[in-house]
């Protein structure tokens, strides 16, 4: 079975679904946007309005444009007015038995021969596929932090995936405009395995008193030429992800290098989850951000 995508449905309408939202509609695709209530998903609605208008205000966008992405996407306050996609991408919260529960639930309402993708940070999607009735049209779509900006797509095919399910994806992934790499299904794949360690122990850093939220950041942005230091980096990917990218690494390479660091975990058990909580290694309420630490 060959689906040509027309429409794509996007489910959690959080910092990533409403970015992949918005590049779907700018890229002509109708887009329907599911999250738990109506206010979530009118809050995905809103930061996606403020995107497009940014784009506009930039010049990469025109004004008429803009209007037309924002017609093509619609709210989706259940998972029957996902019933015409012909792709659905799972951009939920960071938690297997989450995204395990949406596919069960999920899967009744979709069309046979739809696709569905997960923009999983790090969980295995020959895992994730199994909880589906279709494994081999389930693949791994990851999307960078914020998408309309990052250029990355990482594809991750399960055990199962077939390759019309793939092609499919890619000539999605390419109309987007964006460039995919093809990882292969190991915990975190292969930006988050290689970037998480190293947020992870900027972190211990922190931890272990080498130096401040703000010596850290400074160093390794001008010592190593990073656009954001890790710690800043760390509250835009969100910790509560973070901390759980850490222990699907942990638990699935089961090696203690990849042991998630103790005040990471303290900073998520405050609900200091970064930018989207407006509090973490910096506090986001006041005129400009101040380290916490
Ligand atoms: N933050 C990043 O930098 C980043 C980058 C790439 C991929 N990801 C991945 O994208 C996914 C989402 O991350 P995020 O940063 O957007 O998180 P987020 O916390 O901003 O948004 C998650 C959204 O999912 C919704 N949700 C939770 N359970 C749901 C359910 N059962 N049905 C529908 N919606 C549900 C929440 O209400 C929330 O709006 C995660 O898998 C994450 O690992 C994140």
């Amino acid at each position: 079975m060959t689906v040509d995508i027309r429409k794509v449905g996007v489910i959690g309408a959080g910092q990533m679904g409403s970015g992949i939202a918005q590049v779907c509609a700018i890229a002509g695709y109708d887009v329907a946007l599911n999250d738990l209530s109506e206010e979530r998903i009118n809050a995905g609605l809103a930061t996606i309005s403020g995107g497009l208008q940014r784009q506009v205000s930039k010049g990469h966008l025109t004004e008429q444009d803009r209007q037309e992405a924002e017609g093509r996407i619609k709210p989706a306050p259940s998972f029957e007015a996902l019933g015409d996609c012909d792709l659905v991408i799972e951009a939920a919260t960071e938690n297997e038995a989450v995204k395990r529960k949406i596919f069960v639930d999920l899967c009744p309402a979709l069309r046979p021969d739809a696709i569905i993708g997960t923009n999983t940070s790090s969980i295995s999607v020959t895992r994730l596929a199994a909880a589906t009735d279709r494994p081999e049209r389930f693949i791994g779509i990851h999307f960078m932090n914020p998408v309309p900006v990052m250029q990355l797509v990482e594809i991750i095919r399960g055990i199962a995936t077939e390759d019309p399910t793939f092609k499919a994806t890619q000539a999605f992934v390419a109309r987007l405009g964006k460039t995919a790499t093809l990882a292969e299904d190991f915990p975190a794949f292969i930006v988050n395995r290689i970037l998480l360690p190293m947020i992870n122990e900027a972190i211990y850093t922190l931890y272990e008193g080498v130096g401040s939220v703000e010596s850290i950041d400074t160093a390794m942005r001008l010592g190593a030429n990073h656009p954001m230091g890790p710690l800043q980096l760390a509250d835009f990917i969100g910790l509560d992800t973070c901390l759980a990218i850490m222990q699907v690494l942990h638990d699935g390479l089961a090696d203690s290098k990849y042991r998630p660091c103790p005040l990471l975990v303290k900073y998520v058990e405050a609900g200091w989850l970064g930018r989207k909580t407006r509090r973490g290694f910096y506090d986001y309420r006041g005129e400009k951000p101040t380290p916490t630490r």
